[in-house]
């Protein structure tokens, strides 16, 4: 099956060289990747520091792309305002430190934000049973999460498949209309492309691959061939 067009690219700026961000920025955005990926990250919940809300906003002035931003923080509740008034255009929070997680999702939709709910790759995917029709988005982390350039880890493509049958039940069972997109996170290039997506990804976050690759647009459109 032709799959291209239909999967979305969400850019991580995570590895990317700081000193020349504006310039690997242009390059997305003329390679066409249909989201910015903004890694959060707060030296507890993941054994990393990254960016914060004043950054998220200096973008948010100069790209019109819709901004994905990705929370690996200990308590997400306390940060989802910031990165509303930052310009977040969706909000992921992790299930593993989200006890109330119904009421976060809830909150960021009455914000009028699109809300999403990553996985790290041990935890099940039936943390996400009761909050489906929250979900704008659910992203299976492909990786452990703190770090740009890992491995990916092959035992995800079938909790991909699984992620794909679940949202298929829900809307034959619930609501046929409702729309959950499957992101996945973490070594994604054109290696793995083709297989997350044939399981049932229809978002791809990638970094690395990237910003190491020299030309954006170029491999870009080399793992859209791939699809
Ligand atoms: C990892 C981050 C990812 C990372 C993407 O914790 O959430 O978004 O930047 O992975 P790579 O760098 O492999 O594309
Ligand atoms: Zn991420």
């Amino acid at each position: 099956m032709d799959l291209k067009g239909k999967v979305k690219t969400s850019f991580s700026i995570l590895n990317c060289d700081f000193y020349n961000l504006s310039e690997q920025l242009i390059q997305a955005e003329q390679a066409k990747v249909d989201m910015l990926h903004l890694d959060i990250m707060d030296g507890h919940f993941v054994p990393n520091l990254s960016i914060g809300p004043q950054v998220v906003s200096s973008l948010r002035k100069r790209f019109d792309l819709f901004f994905d931003v990705h929370l690996m923080v200990d308590n997400p509740d306390s940060l989802v305002d910031s990165f509303i008034d930052s310009g977040a255009d969706l909000i992921t929070v992790h299930a593993e430190v989200s006890p109330h997680l119904q009421r976060t999702l809830s909150y960021i939709k009455d914000c009028g934000k699109k809300a999403g709910v990553a996985l790290n790759p041990s935890t099940p995917l039936c943390c996400l049973e009761n909050v489906m029709g929250q979900l704008d988005l659910i992203m299976i982390m492909t990786v452990n999460p703190g770090f740009g350039g890992q491995e990916f880890i092959p035992g995800m493509v079938d909790k991909i498949s699984r992620t794909a049958e679940l949202i298929k039940d829900y809307r034959t069972k619930y609501d046929k209309k409702k729309l959950i997109e499957i992101e996945v996170d973490g070594g994604i290039d054109l290696k793995t492309a083709a297989r997350v997506v044939s399981a049932g990804a229809t978002v791809l976050v990638m970094g690395t691959a990237l910003c190491n690759s020299g030309d954006i647009a170029g491999y870009l459109n080399q793992v859209r061939e791939t699809l």
